[in-house]
């Protein structure tokens, strides 16, 4: 992977980058996605933001390396803190898990200012994303799901808008797996959920014979509920 060939996930998260973009790339390591995006004339300029120290020298020497110092900018710092208001109109943030990505993004709130896009490829937990999504007013307008070896990611992409307008039917399901995804149902999402499934049914059979408790009773229950969610989503077959 390089600043000309990406991998088939940020590849995937730059063909979200609405062109003429000023993008901030938070989390960059590299920065191969923005010097990637502006090579292939996606993006005006941008900021590659990192916070730890080894990946915000990789993403120096990139950049340097490229000789694009005149328009990606590397900037060290947590999360957001890393741009002031209005200075950019998309954000990306790729490769963590989705409590992170949420937890920069809530951290970060009034630096949201002037943003249009928000593109968020959470590893795991794409949930908390969403819910966040819908509290803080930015509307999901697409959703994608790839498989690179072995490993599946999601991709989210935020405006806006109406953040209730993609969950009006199937709220609580739609949530957990994505109302995008769900619609267009393709082998990638079978094939996670129906991974998922069989996993919580196995905790659920190891629970039915563990003691008891009260905390093991509230795991079953939730267990239970998230397996009929998204068994109604699969149309699985209720025994
Ligand atoms: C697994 S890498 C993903 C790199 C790249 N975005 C990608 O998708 O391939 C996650 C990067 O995020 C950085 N990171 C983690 N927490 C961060 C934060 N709060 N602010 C900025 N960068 C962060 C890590 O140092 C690491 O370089």
């Amino acid at each position: 992977m390089n600043e000309l060939k990406l991998s088939k996930r940020l590849e995937a998260v730059a063909s979200f980058i609405p062109k003429g973009s000023v993008l901030a790339d938070i989390g960059s390591d590299h920065a191969y996605l923005p010097c990637y995006a502006y090579l292939q004339g996606m993006i005006e300029k941008g900021i590659a933001g990192e916070v730890v120290e080894g990946p915000f020298q990789s993403a120096i020497q990139q950049v340097r390396k490229t000789e694009l110092d005149n328009v990606i900018e590397v900037r060290k710092g947590d999360g957001l803190e890393v741009i002031s208001p209005n200075e950019v109109t998309c954000i990306t943030i790729a490769g963590m898990g989705g409590t992170l990505i949420q937890s920069i993004l809530e951290k970060g709130k009034e630096k949201l200012s002037g943003v249009q896009t928000l593109i968020l490829q959470p590893n795991i937990g794409a949930k908390k994303i969403r819910e966040w999504l819908l509290e803080n007013g930015w509307e999901l307008v697409a959703e994608q799901i790839l498989l690179e070896d072995g490993r599946i990611y999601e991709i989210l992409v935020a405006e806006r808008g109406d953040s209730e307008k993609p969950y009006a039917s199937k709220k609580d399901a739609h949530l957990l797996v994505g109302p995008f995804l769900a619609k267009e149902k393709n082998d990638v999402f079978v094939q996670k959920w129906t991974h998922e499934l069989g996993h919580w049914k196995k905790i659920v059979s190891q629970l039915e014979v563990a003691a008891k408790t009260e905390a093991n009773e509230l795991k079953m229950k939730e267990l239970g509920e998230k397996i009929r969610l998204v068994e109604e989503v699969l149309e699985v077959e209720r025994s």
